[in-house]
Order: structure tokens, then C-alpha cells, then sequence
């Protein structure tokens, strides 16, 4: 699970990076995505390394639920002394991030959600999000998921340093507190985006 969260935790982190350059303007973004759909030979096994990632994260973490739940039902009354949120709704934290990815992936990359996007270039990214983001209900949905994507990352970035063995009592409590530093800002960052475009701060 550790590893496929840090393969998965990482493209989250490289995508909202190239998403950013929203801020730049449309040449920049747009020469960006030109830039990924030229390379066809590096997208495609990074996107068969990507699912394989995201198969083998669901089955661990289904398993590892069931094992829990099984290891709890032992227990007439669950008093959690220091299980967060977050650590304690992975599965439905996780399961609408699934549900998320699906539709975003019907969304901006299939183009099936939204007949505007097929009067705009291929590469258009910038265009694509301009108008996708002018939807209230699309804004509010994206913006609704990265809550869930920020608590589904505050309890996976510690538990991650825990599997691999990256902690220790005398910096647990900065490994941690790091750990919530970066889900808030790749949740904040993401909602940025839709936010700006919503707002009209990006046109
Ligand atoms: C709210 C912020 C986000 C925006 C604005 C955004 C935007 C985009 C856009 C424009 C594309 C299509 C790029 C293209 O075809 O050139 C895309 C693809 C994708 N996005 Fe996002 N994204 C966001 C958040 C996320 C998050 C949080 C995840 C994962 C949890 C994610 C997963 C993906 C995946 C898997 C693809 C397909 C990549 C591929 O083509 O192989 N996105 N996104």
C-alpha cells in the first residue's frame, strides 16, 4: 500500500505542479500538455504503471479494511483514543477519490461530460478548463473532492512514513505535522484551480 500511495501520492504532486502553469497563461499550459501528448512512448507506460498502482492500492486497502473491521468485532464499544478522522474513513475517503478520478477522467480527458469541448484544439487545455470550471455544480464537485483527497492524504502521508519505517520518536511529531503541511497544500492548491477559473480571476 505504502508504495503504490507514494507512486500515486506522487503523480498527484507532479500533476498539480503541470496544472499550475494555469497561472502562467494559455502558451505556457497549453505547450505543456502539447509537450505530454507528444510523447506518446513515456505517456503510455507511465499511464500502465499508474493503474497498475491504483488496482494494487484498492486491493490492499480492502483487504487491510476487512482485516481491521474483523480484528475490531471483537469489541462491544470502539472508544478511539488516537485514530484521527481521517485515518478512520480511508475506505470512504478513498472510495469518492475513485469516484472522483472516474468522472474527471469522462471529464478532461475522455471530453464526454461537456459538448462545448469539442470545438476546442486537442492541446487546448486552458480553453477546456476555462469553460469546465464556469459550471457551478462542476466547481462545487471539484472542490468538494480535493476535501476528501486532503483527508484521504493527511492520514496516508504519515501512515506511508510508519510502513516504510521512516519514523521515530524523536521526530514523529514533525514527520506528522510535515505530513498534514503537504496534504493541505496539494488540497488547497487543487482547489485553486477550479476556483480561480469560477471566480473569474483566470479568463
Ligand atoms: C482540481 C484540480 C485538477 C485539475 C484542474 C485537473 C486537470 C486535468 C486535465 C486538464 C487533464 C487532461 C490533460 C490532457 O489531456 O492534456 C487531467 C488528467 C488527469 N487527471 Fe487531473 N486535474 C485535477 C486534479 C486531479 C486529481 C486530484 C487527480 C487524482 C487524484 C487527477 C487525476 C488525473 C488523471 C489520472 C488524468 C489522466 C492523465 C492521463 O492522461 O494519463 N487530477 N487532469
Amino acid at each position: 500500500m505504502a508504495i503504490t500511495g507514494v507512486a500515486l501520492g506522487g503523480f498527484v504532486c507532479v500533476h498539480l505542479a503541470g496544472n499550475l502553469l494555469l497561472y502562467l497563461g494559455p502558451e505556457v499550459l497549453n505547450a505543456y500538455a502539447q509537450s505530454l501528448h507528444d510523447a506518446p512512448y513515456l505517456l503510455w507506460p507511465l499511464r500502465a504503471i499508474l493503474l497498475t498502482c491504483l488496482v494494487v492500492h484498492l486491493t490492499c486497502g480492502i483487504t487491510l479494511h476487512l482485516r481491521n473491521r474483523k480484528a475490531a468485532g471483537r469489541y462491544v464499544k470502539r472508544d478511539y483514543r488516537t485514530a484521527s478522522l481521517s485515518s478512520r474513513n480511508m475506505l470512504l475517503t478513498g472510495s469518492v477519490m475513485l469516484l472522483f478520478v472516474l468522472y474527471h477522467l469522462a471529464h478532461f480527458t475522455l471530453r464526454i461530460t461537456d459538448a462545448r469541448f469539442a470545438q476546442i484544439g486537442h492541446t487546448d487545455v486552458y480553453q477546456m478548463l476555462v469553460l469546465g470550471f464556469q459550471s457551478p455544480a462542476v466547481t462545487f464537485f471539484y472542490v468538494l473532492a480535493m476535501v476528501f483527497l486532503g483527508l484521504h492524504l493527511q492520514h496516508g502521508l504519515s501512515s506511508l512514513l510508519q510502513t516504510l519505517g521512516l519514523n521515530g520518536p524523536r521526530y514523529n511529531r514533525w514527520l506528522s505535522s510535515g505530513g498534514y503541511t503537504l496534504a493541505w497544500l496539494i488540497m488547497l492548491g487543487n482547489m485553486s484551480l477550479p476556483l480561480s477559473v469560477y471566480l473569474g480571476v483566470v479568463k
